[in-house]
């Protein structure tokens, strides 16, 4: 950072991030590689050198979300004379036209650029820079270095991109091909976090069942197997699996290891076989329905998540009164629903829309109202139940109450009479809402 400034005041940054798990443990690698070099948080956009913009492109109301706040950062750009740097999907997507839409924008730098940043806004502070480029190699980020929101649970990045070209999705343009990072590396991490207390870690990729260590070929059921057997860390939970690549044998090893949490995101998107056909996803209703029975079979107790998408061309509603069946049969803990929106580059951006935007709109509103109905049920039954919930912080709503997590990741809000943030501790379930369970500690 000296080159920047010869008054040695430190640079002042401030990072939104919009998306995904991925893109918050960029933001924390971000931050924390910019830190080591003598940058500082700053508390507000205005107070700050530099506006770091974490972007994601996965549907075109995440892309609106970044227009407007750029359109709200303008004038206070005109104003002070800051920076503006826009990271991640977006930036990857648009490159150089970015800038010549919002010609304010300083620096776009895509996924696996961030490396480069430090030596990007140190050398050429002055400069506008386009950094989009792509290398096969894993480029480590050193740890301990990461700037982490949280000191209780932690995100590891376990690999990078996608080669499954699902028809809708623009991730593979964003972030390229898969890229693993080595196993020797993942554990080092781990343990690390270990050391320094902290209680669960999360695996994060793209498709983190396709993992395999690029040094011994191992897969993603071998460093659960490893993860499991460094000690400090109670709770291991991993996204994203697709289905296709979800293996007995990984439900085997999630079963057999303590510390595997009984709780899988397992994106079905549709409840339609033809609709699933289309997307390219490579498993059937049937398929994916089967995975539930073994992995219900093997943890009973398990509790799963999903994505849908509605509204995907050539959804009748036959198929769309498939998919509602299919969440009654599986009965997800909590489900992440859209209406389908084209992207650049896809397949299916190519196929003519069928499902019009009100029609579509309807059928999420009433895909969610009916979730919200049977979410409610499966609530219900933890009422009087006494549960283990890894306390992250206090209630946002009601600061009068703890929250946390339980195994299932479900949203827990309970009293306490003591300061229990960042440990374990059993719950008692009085009452619920269809998106948490409410209690109190149990002596
Ligand atoms: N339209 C709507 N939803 C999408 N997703 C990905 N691409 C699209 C799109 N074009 C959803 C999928 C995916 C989640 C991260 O975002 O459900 O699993
Ligand atoms: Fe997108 Fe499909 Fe890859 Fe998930 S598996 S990131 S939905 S292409």
């Amino acid at each position: 950072m000296e080159k920047r400034s010869e008054n040695k005041e430190p640079l002042k940054i401030y990072i939104h991030t919009f998306g995904c798990q991925m893109n918050e443990n960029d933001s924390e690698r971000i931050a924390g590689a910019l830190i080591d070099q003598g940058a500082e948080f700053s508390p507000s956009p205005e107070e700050s050198d530099l506006i770091i913009i974490n972007t994601c492109a996965v549907r075109e109301k995440s892309e609106e979300k970044l227009y407007s706040l750029l359109g709200r950062l303008e004038s206070i750009k005109k104003r002070k004379g800051l920076k503006i740097a826009v990271v991640g999907c977006v930036a990857q997507l648009y490159r150089s036209r970015l800038i010549e839409k919002k010609p304010f924008i300083d620096f776009v730098i895509g996924p696996d650029n961030y490396r480069e940043m430090k030596h990007i806004i140190a050398d050429h502070f002055k400069e506008k820079i386009i950094a989009t480029s792509w290398s096969q190699e894993w480029h480590e980020v050193s740890h301990p270095q990461i700037f982490r929101e949280s000191h209780i649970s932690a995100y590891v990045t376990i690999m990078e991109g996608c080669n499954n070209f699902c028809s809708y999705c623009i991730v593979p343009f964003t972030r390229g091909r898969e890229k693993y990072r080595p196993m020797e590396n993942i554990i080092g991490e781990v343990k690390y976090l270990a050391g320094k207390g902290y209680k669960e870690t999360q695996l994060l990729g793209q498709n983190v069942n396709s993992y395999k260590d690029p040094e011994t070929g191992m897969g993603f059921s071998g460093l659960l197997r490893k993860v499991n057997s460094i000690d400090g860390i109670e709770w291991i939970r991993f996204v994203t699996s697709h289905p296709k690549n979800f293996t007995i044998d990984i439900a085997k090893v999630m079963k057999e290891s303590r510390k595997a949490c009984h709780q899988l995101h397992l994106p079905v998107q549709s409840g339609s076989s033809s609709v699933l056909k289309a997307m390219n996803r490579e498993y059937t209703r049937e398929e994916y329905l089967e995975k539930i029975s073994i992995l219900r079979d093997l943890m009973p107790d398990i509790s799963l998540s999903t994505d849908i998408i509605v509204g995907f061309p050539g959804e009748t509603g036959k198929d769309y009164q498939e998919t509602l069946s299919l969440l009654e049969k599986v009965r997800f803990s909590n489900i992440f629903s859209f209406r389908y929106s084209p992207r650049p580059l896809t397949a299916a951006s190519l196929k003519k829309e069928t499902v019009p935007f009100d029609q579509k709109k309807k059928r999420l509103i009433e895909l969610q109202n009916y979730q919200k109905k049977l979410q409610l049920e499966l609530n219900k039954s933890f009422l009087g139940r006494v549960i283990k919930v890894l306390c992250l912080g206090k209630s946002k709503k009601d600061p009068s109450l703890y929250s946390g997590r339980n195994e299932g990741y479900q949203v827990v809000n309970f009293k306490s009479e003591d300061n229990v943030i960042g440990h374990f501790v059993d719950v008692r379930i009085d009452s619920c809402g269809p998106y948490s369970l409410i209690g109190e500690v149990t002596q």
